[in-house]
């Protein structure tokens, strides 16, 4: 079988999608190839996603910022991206288009690889910073992980109590202010943040001061470019352990792959890889 993969989004040009999908298939011994459909906002989107689906696609990915715009577009959800709101996985089957969400796992599993012992203790303490789609699927996979204290600071606080009702029964969840979250930082055993302050051009931003941030806390920044961002050098600087964006980028795109192929890749050297790449 010859896979023919893809992905959806703008701008997508610099992705690191075709690499990764390139590596997992020929991982997999399997044959392939994984396009970019850059869609322009200013054109016609279902039209330009049907001339998608005419592309004979098996699956396809989808990216900022047609996470949610796409489920209109597709035939039905998988139980996670209905919780979420949000696709970044179309998969095909019995000829229907079904959107899942990986990205939630992505995180987990990537924070699981390089933090473990963080996982043997559902009642550590954790900071979401921002409210958007990415938020939203890290609180969803920090809740499925069994985790039950996670506050939210976003700056705009609707945004972020819109999160915090999907907090289940024994979830304990506080919407708190970006200063708040600066003041209270050392209280935290891990701190994730989830907005695109830092991201290149932009590199020397950082959403809060982490002025007093504890050595013992994990810091957690989902932005990539650059991998060593403003937030995380001041974290280290501050003696805490750092986790990397890329990790969410390569693990949310395994889970994507095992649904198209039904294959498991290994991803532990891809990590280093990739890592290099974005150094
Ligand atoms: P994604 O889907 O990647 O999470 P998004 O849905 O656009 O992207 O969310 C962007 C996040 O970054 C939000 O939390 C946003 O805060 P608001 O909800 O207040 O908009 C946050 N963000 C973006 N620019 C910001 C800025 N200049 N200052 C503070 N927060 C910012």
């Amino acid at each position: 079988m010859n896979y023919r993969l893809g992905l959806i989004g703008f701008p997508i040009q610099q992705s690191l999608s075709p690499w990764i999908h390139q590596q997992f298939l020929k991982q997999a011994g399997l044959e392939g190839d994984y396009c970019l459909f850059e869609i322009a906002p200013d054109r016609p989107f279902e039209k330009e996603i049907s001339r998608v689906k005419n592309e004979q696609l098996d699956g396809f990915n989808v990216t900022v910022p047609y996470k949610k715009r796409i489920i209109d577009c597709l035939d039905d959800l998988d139980e996670d991206a209905r919780a979420i709101g949000a696709v970044n996985t179309a998969v095909q089957r019995n000829g229907k288009w079904i959107g899942c969400n990986t990205d939630w796992i992505g995180y987990t599993t990537g924070l699981k690889h390089h933090y473990p012992s963080i996982f043997q203790n559902t009642t550590s303490s954790i900071l979401l910073i921002g409210a958007g789609g990415a938020a939203r699927g890290i609180f969803y996979g920090l809740m499925k992980e069994g985790f039950t204290r996670i506050d939210i600071a976003n700056r705009t606080q609707s945004s972020a109590e819109a999160i915090a009702a999907l907090a289940r029964t024994n979830t304990h969840t506080s919407v708190i202010t970006l200063q708040e979250a600066e003041n209270r930082l050392a209280q935290y055993d891990l701190i994730v943040q989830t907005t695109n302050i830092g991201m290149k051009p932009n590199v020397t931003d950082t959403i809060i001061s982490l002025e007093q941030l504890h050595e013992d806390s994990i810091v957690s920044d989902i932005v990539y470019q650059p991998l060593n961002t403003e937030f995380l050098h001041q974290a280290s600087q501050k003696g805490a352990s750092i986790h990397y964006g890329h990790t969410m980028l390569l693990y949310q795109a395994r889970t994507a792959f095992e649904l198209w192929t039904s294959k498991q890749v290994p991803v532990d050297d891809m990590d280093e890889q990739l890592k290099r790449k974005l150094e």
